[in-house]
């Protein structure tokens, strides 16, 4: 080393060395470029010009994200995006629930992580399942904390990539080892859920859901469908707040579900993507799951944590399979590895932690329920806000629906040249079935929304 490094002292030893490290990188690729050029020119036409992908057709948007996409290309001051499943706050911003942040300062400050309680601080990797900790944790949250079939290990609960992955996992586990194939899916449903089923193996059928003459629940229909299904199909319930219409079931409608679903041996597969966003308890939006999970029978539930922390862009979920025995659902477990490990080999770590770090402390738990039912609060006054600015307006229809529905969403009941007109017209964007999400709204843009729905309706009825 010369003198003149020397004196720069160590940064300058570090700096140097990391030059010569970058000039060996560079000496190397640069001999493999020179090898390879020979072996590329030989090899196809695309290195004129001619791409081998140049028959690709571009795919449509997203329905749902195509939304974003044309309201971020709206220059107009007074745009409102109401297609977005995010929570935002009364000022239109996303929102880091305060739990979150000091869970995160939590995990960076432990000096003391130890390899048995891994936390998001150890950059290892995570078992195929995930973190042990989260996963006993959140099916705690789900079934209860002295729920029956946790007590005798009945129920097999593997972190997923949030609720979209739980979804995958679980289709592609009932795909390979569940002797029915046909999924039913509620109609409408999450614009995923057909997408999703397909992909993993599983054939798609509907069952009705949705009354459009009374903007509630075709309970009939309902009942009728899953009667005449084939015995063993799959049903797709979401567990709470449903979507895109924000009708569920009441307690009493469930059990007459339950009853008919045990009776004709369907397998419920709930979604469980709002617990707690819904009415605000997570105990009471997981009712309906508990309610199947108490009669001894066996369901699977995929859960996020996207929308009741927060946690959207972690990827943070997980799937349960609740078993009849604790032999059967220990190699159940051993079959979701099998799904899991080419699929994505193992989950994230720093979701999962900041989870497990606050369901595990009881404050942090506390402080967390306190958000949660803030934000679904704020919800429910964006509904009643909404509805009376329809009142006040004399805008033409029952707009009660505003009011019953449930969720982060509202099914307007507006159709597609409606929603065309006002996003023309005002400079509203949401999804072309009418659908709003209530948590995009604000006091200060709910006239501008009332406005937009009374011109909508009165000039095209
Ligand atoms: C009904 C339903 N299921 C699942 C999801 C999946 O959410 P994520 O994968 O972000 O947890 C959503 C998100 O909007 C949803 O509305």
């Amino acid at each position: 080393m010369g003198h003149g490094v020397e004196s720069f002292g160590d940064n300058s030893v570090a700096a140097s060395r990391r030059l010569s490290t970058l000039a060996r990188h560079l000496e190397a690729s640069s001999m493999a470029e020179s090898e390879n050029v020979g072996l590329r020119r030989s090899l196809t036409s695309g290195f004129d010009g001619d791409s081998v992908f140049a028959h690709v057709v571009k795919a449509p948007e997203d329905p749902i994200l195509g939304v974003t996409i044309a309201y971020n290309k709206d220059p107009s001051p007074v745009k409102l995006n109401l297609g977005v499943g995010a929570y935002r706050t009364e000022e239109g911003k996303p929102l880091v629930l305060n739990v979150v942040r000091r869970a995160e300062q939590l995990l960076i400050n432990d000096r003391q992580a130890k390899l048995s309680v891994l936390v998001s601080r150890v950059k290892e990797y995570l078992p195929i399942v995930g973190l042990a900790e989260f996963n006993k944790l959140s099916a705690k949250l789900m079934f209860g904390e002295d729920s029956p079939a946790i007590r005798k290990n009945r129920v097999t609960t593997v972190q997923c990539l949030s609720g979209t992955g739980s979804l995958r996992v679980g289709g592609e586990f009932l795909a390979r080892h569940y002797h029915q194939k046909t999924i039913y899916i509620p109609q409408p449903t999450w614009g995923n859920h057909p997408k999703v089923f397909t992909l993993a193996g599983l054939s798609v059928k509907t069952y009705r859901y949705y009354d459009p003459a009374t903007r509630g629940l075709n309970f009939k229909g309902l009942l009728e469908d899953l009667d005449s299904a084939p015995s063993g199909a799959i049903v797709l319930l979401h567990a709470c707040a449903h979507n895109p219409t924000g009708v569920d079931p009441t307690p009493e409608q469930w059990e007459k579900i339950r009853q008919l679903m045990r009776s004709r041996k369907l397998m419920p597969f709930f979604d469980s993507a709002y617990q707690g966003f819904a009415s605000g308890s997570l105990d009471v939006d997981a009712q309906a799951v508990r309610m199947f999970v108490a009669d001894g029978g066996e369901c699977l539930v995929a859960q996020s944590y996207a929308k009741n922390m927060g946690l959207y862009g972690e990827r943070v979920g997980a799937l349960s399979i609740v078993c009849n025995a604790a032999d059967v659902a220990s190699r159940v477990e051993s079959q979701l590895k099998l799904v899991i490990r080419p699929m994505y080999s193992n989950p994230p770590i720093h979701g999962a932690s900041i989870v497990a770090t606050i369901l595990r402390d009881k404050n942090m738990f506390n402080e967390w329920t306190v958000e949660l039912k803030a934000m679904a609060d704020r919800i429910i006054t964006m509904r009643q806000k909404l509805f009376d600015a329809l009142r006040a307006r004399g805008t033409p229809g029952d707009w009660s629906h505003i009011i019953k529905q449930i969720g982060m969403f509202t099914f307007t009941g507006l159709n597609k040249e409606q929603v065309a007109f006002m996003t023309k017209e005002y400079h509203i964007y949401m999804t072309s079935d009418g659908r709003i999400s209530m948590a995009g709204l604000s006091s200060k843009t709910v006239p501008h929304l009332a406005d937009a729905i009374h011109a909508a309706v009165t000039r095209l009825s």
